[in-house]
């Protein structure tokens, strides 16, 4: 309630406190408020951002960050900054703080962002791999966990979750997203929110979640990072839009927009989606900040003549903060001085921003206690928690034979690749906290099972990226020695994540090479795959007995795969995204439209065979689908009701159906709704996820698993762009994946 209330600025003490600090405040401390900085020179942070990668490298710690520009604290005494963004020093955090409280004229509070997006010491799995656990409450605690950390560290505006719907795996920020779904993905967003957000951190401090990016920028064109996205109003609205809206229902107050344009406008100067959705539709009164730079770069786009008519094109759309630019630090002011933006605009800005700060609680706790930092960082049940969904996030595509689990002292394992043993690249694409020293290796997981020295029987095989082949002999000598191989095969966390889009999914430099070779010695092999990204893989699937994906996992990434393949845990991971067969598919998702001329069933009379969507070279279908996952147990789903065949628009959809593992060990199952409208006024995907409920079961043991789903989320965005639900016929199915379930009928009237 306290949450939702703040989201939507409603609370009345605040805004009388809001008020007499307006009042008091000079038109330049107004902008100030507006201006999102870094205490540091680019070039410094950047020549740190090389500095810590070699020390990474060289497994060094580096001990020691950027030093702060020097007009820092004066733009803080004079209140020209109100907000910093990325500082990892918590002393040089207290004494900018402590400037802007007790020396600035108004005593402002900064607020203080950072990109939390997977933990921030203790590093969870990517925010992909986390979404394939389907587990809203365990990713709330994670969310809770990092924000413990992050506001001991003196953050109290996370700039996350990213909602951003991929469907893209070229993109590299589909690691940062929970995936294809707009369901799924809305339940996950207000989980996240929530545990960022939780009322009872350790610090006694509150954290704002900051959704990002608003909005589409999942579709990028060629999914390469910052392209132009054209979608239609519709595809905005159906697919792109929920997981926001979800975000500010969970009680969200400030939003990210995002760099890219839709239909030639730029996010930061897009008034329909700023102004149109969030305020007028939405009635949301948040707070919105730009992305790093995004003013400026309005200029590169060539909407803005120049960083004044950037200022005030951004601000007059919507724009509440930027971050970065210095356009509103350099021109805000004048512009409201020669009328080119109203005074009262200006002030609805300050207001949403100095509101936010009241709200967090930030003018009576504008300090961080340096001691919980050091006593809360990497805590063990942080750890824990990180060890839960990494095993938890991991997804078993593959498994032939029962080749998983591996028992233990009764074979021979040779564990070969590349990532075998490697601790940084487990942090993945968003670790601006971690420390590969914090990582446990897959080597180092799989000796707690084998109790002993694994050296004998590890090999590199190769590096990652690099074209170098001359250690996969002796890899092969070490697989022959062998009675399995485990391969651990995939990218490194810089080939995914922002600006690090591809356009070749497969294996990265010789390792396609290396897997030849240890196939050839016909050793049954387990491959581990190591991701921010679906990859495009048909032939490794085909050439492997098992293959488990096990993304770029966190701290406690290479413990979670020991305990998946020795079967102390049972996978229950299920994919989020599509893995394509060929890079020529993508887009690829589930919830694609029928056609004219589907691939199968009823086409077009008029002309026969092969007249059809589809490909020449290539099935319609993905390798793995959304939804798909195995486990070392079966489950059998039966017993189908429909328990309300006909529904009113207002009324609720009632299904139930029987789960019961029919195999031999305890395992957990992630049972999936999927909904088709068969006849509406505009086309609808062939399947919407709309339930997903993870149960647990002992083998042997059944469980009733029912949905209710209030027919009002049936609806579409009419002809006439209007939200209506359509009466007529819907199908159904309950099922472990989006291509198979138990099949059912109702309408709605
Ligand atoms: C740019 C990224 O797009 C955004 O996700 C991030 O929060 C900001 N940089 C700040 O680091």
């Amino acid at each position: 309630m306290e949450q939702k209330k703040r989201a939507a600025g409603l609370d009345p003490a605040i805004e009388a406190r809001v008020d007499i600090l307006l009042q008091r405040m000079t038109l330049a401390e107004k902008v100030g408020q507006l201006v999102q900085s870094s205490p540091f020179r680019p070039s410094d942070i950047a020549a740190f951002i090389e500095k810590k990668r070699q020390a990474d490298a060289a497994g060094e710690p580096l001990l020691s960050g950027p030093e702060p520009r020097p007009d820092l604290e004066d733009c803080i005494r004079s209140g020209q900054i109100g907000s910093l963004l990325n500082v990892m020093d918590l002393e040089l955090l207290n004494r900018c703080q402590r400037i802007a409280v007790e020396e600035s004229r108004l005593g402002i509070p900064l607020i203080i962002g950072n990109d939390v997006i997977h933990g921030f010491r203790t590093i969870f799995p990517i925010p992909l791999a986390e979404a394939c656990t389907w587990d809203p409450a365990l990713l709330e605690q994670a969310a809770q966990a990092a924000a413990e950390e992050a506001s001991a560290h003196g953050v109290d505006w996370i700039f996350a979750p990213m909602v951003d719907i991929a469907r893209d795996p070229r993109w590299g920020r589909i690691a940062e997203s929970a995936g294809e779904d707009p369901f799924l993905g809305s339940a996950l967003a207000q989980a996240r929110v929530r545990g960022f957000q939780s009322p009872n951190l350790e610090s006694g401090r509150q954290i704002m979640a900051c959704p990002k990016h608003y909005v589409g920028y999942g579709a990028s064109e060629a999914g390469r990072d910052y392209n132009p996205v054209d979608i239609s109003e519709r595809t905005l609205r159906e697919v792109h839009l929920p997981p926001f809206k979800a975000a500010f229902d969970a009680g969200a107050g400030s939003v990210m927009s995002s760099f890219n344009e839709i239909g030639g406008v730029p996010a930061t100067i897009n008034s329909f989606t700023l102004r149109s959705i969030l305020r007028d539709e939405w009635q949301w009164g948040g707070v919105v900040l730009s992305d790093f730079d995004a003013v400026r770069e309005l200029v590169v786009h060539g909407v803005a003549a120049d960083l004044k008519d950037a200022a005030r094109r951004s601000i007059l759309a919507g724009l509440d903060m930027d971050m970065m630019s210095d356009a509103f630090a350099q021109h805000l002011q004048q512009l409201v001085e020669a009328g080119a933006v109203p005074v009262e605009r200006l002030d609805q800005a300050v207001r949403r921003v100095v509101g936010l700060k009241l709200s967090l609680g930030l003018f009576e706790r504008p300090y961080s206690d340096v001691s919980l930092a050091e006593r809360i960082t990497l805590r063990d049940d942080f750890r824990a928690l990180a060890l839960s969904v990494a095993q938890q996030s991991m997804v078993l595509l593959k498994n032939e034979g029962d080749t998983l689990p591996l028992r233990a002292g009764a074979q021979r394992v040779a564990l070969i690749g590349p990532l075998a043993d490697n601790q940084r690249e487990l942090l993945g694409a968003w670790a601006i906290n971690g420390q590969p020293e914090d990582v446990e290796t897959v080597r180092s997981g799989i000796a707690r099972y084998l109790q002993g020295d694994m050296s004998a029987s590890y090999a590199l095989g190769c590096p990652i990226k690099e074209h170098d082949s001359s250690d996969i002999p002796a890899a092969v000598a070490a697989a022959q020695q062998a009675d399995l191989v485990v391969l651990v095969l995939g990218e490194s966390a810089d080939m995914s994540g922002e600006a690090h889009s591809r356009t070749q999914l497969d294996l990265p430099g010789c390792q396609q090479q290396l897997v030849d070779a240890i196939a050839a010695t016909g050793k049954p092999i387990v491959a581990v795959l190591m991701t921010g990204r679906p990859l495009v893989i048909p032939r490794l699937a085909a050439q492997v007995d098992a293959l488990l994906v096990a993304w770029h996992g966190g701290i406690c990434a290479g413990r979670a795969v020991a305990d998946l393949l020795f079967g102390t845990v049972n996978p229950s991971g299920k994919l989020t995204a599509s893995w394509p067969r060929s890079e020529g598919q993508i887009p690829i998702y589930y919830a694609h439209k029928n056609t004219g001329r589907p691939a199968e069933g009823a086409g077009t009379s008029q002309f026969f065979e092969p007249f059809r969507s589809t490909y020449l070279d290539a099935p319609n279908a993905p390798l793995f689908s959304f939804g798909y996952g195995l486990s070392y147990t079966t489950f059998a789903y039966s017993d189908l009701a429909v328990e309300t065949p006909a529904v009113a628009p207002d009324g609720m959809l009632i299904v139930s159906a029987t789960v019961r593992n029919s195999g031999t060990r305890t395992g957990s199952e992630v049972v999936q709704l999927y909904i088709r409208d068969l006849v509406s006024s505009v086309t609808q995907p062939v399947k919407l996820l709309r339930g997903f409920e993870k149960i647990t079961l002992e083998a042997g043991q059944s469980q009733t698993v029912r949905f209710e789903v209030p027919a009002q989320q049936l609806g579409c965005w009419d002809i006439d762009m209007h939200y209506t639900v359509e009466p007529g016929a819907f199908k159904l199915w309950v099922g472990p994946d989006s291509t198979s379930g138990l099949e059912g009928d109702f309408v709605v009237r």
